[in-house]
């Protein structure tokens, strides 16, 4: 399976709530409404949000079904989401000035080096006091320990588990404003397990 098709199942994982934890974050640090860029939108749910909120929005998306989805969720929402239907780099080319980046279990799906050029482009764009949210699977999950009955939904496209401390070293040239690895619940599918994350919110200086 690859993201065109699992996006065509009618109601996944990715169609529901946006991320508690960006929401969290943008209120505790008082990020005010901004140009915003979510990197790998999926379904679009983040993006909805941050729209329905004030906030300019790109969504990121290579896939022609998950771009499309998220530009039908913005229409019927009433929402105006710019939706970009290419990978990271190609997308931003023509970007600067973004106060606010989210990337939630999307860099995890990009080879290493794919990777490393992602992270130097969203540090680019973000202008001087720019926020970035980023949610990335650790090695401590259980699809790196190819534990396939408890592995997440999209487990078998993820090229990058992340290291104990690498996202965070990853973004040490920014203001790290909050840090954590932590074992998460799943009571979703298979039986109940943890999944192993590790979530950034920084500011570049
Ligand atoms: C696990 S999904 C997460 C979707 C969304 N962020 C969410 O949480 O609902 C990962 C997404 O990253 C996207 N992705 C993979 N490679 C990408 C790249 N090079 N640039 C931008 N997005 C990418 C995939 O197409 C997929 O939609």
């Amino acid at each position: 399976m690859n993201f065109d098709e699992f996006y065509s199942i009618p109601h996944t994982y990715f169609s529901q709530e946006h991320s508690g934890g960006m929401e969290e974050c943008l209120k505790k640090y008082n990020v005010p409404p901004c140009s915003a860029i979510d990197v790998g939108a999926g379904e679009g749910r983040n993006s909805l949000y941050l729209a329905s909120v004030g906030f300019n929005v790109y969504a990121i998306e290579p896939s022609k079904v998950g771009a499309d989805k998220t530009s039908r969720r913005a229409k019927e929402s009433r929402v105006n989401v710019s939706v970009l239907n290419t990978d990271i780099l190609n997308a931003t080319k023509d970007l600067k000035d973004i106060g606010f980046a989210v990337a939630l279990t999307s860099l995890e799906h990009m080879d290493y080096d794919y990777l490393l050029q992602a992270v130097k482009e969203i540090k680019r764009v973000l202008k001087p006091g720019g926020y970035v949210y980023a949610l990335v699977f650790t090695e401590e999950d259980p699809g790196y320990k190819k534990d396939s009955s408890n592995a997440s939904e999209c487990a078998s496209f993820i090229k990058h588990y992340f290291k104990k401390g690498e996202l965070r070293e990853l973004f040490s040239d920014f203001d790290i404003l909050e840090y954590s690895e932590y074992m998460k619940i799943d009571e979703s599918h298979g039986s109940v397990h943890y999944h192993g994350k590790a979530k950034l919110f920084a500011q570049k200086r």
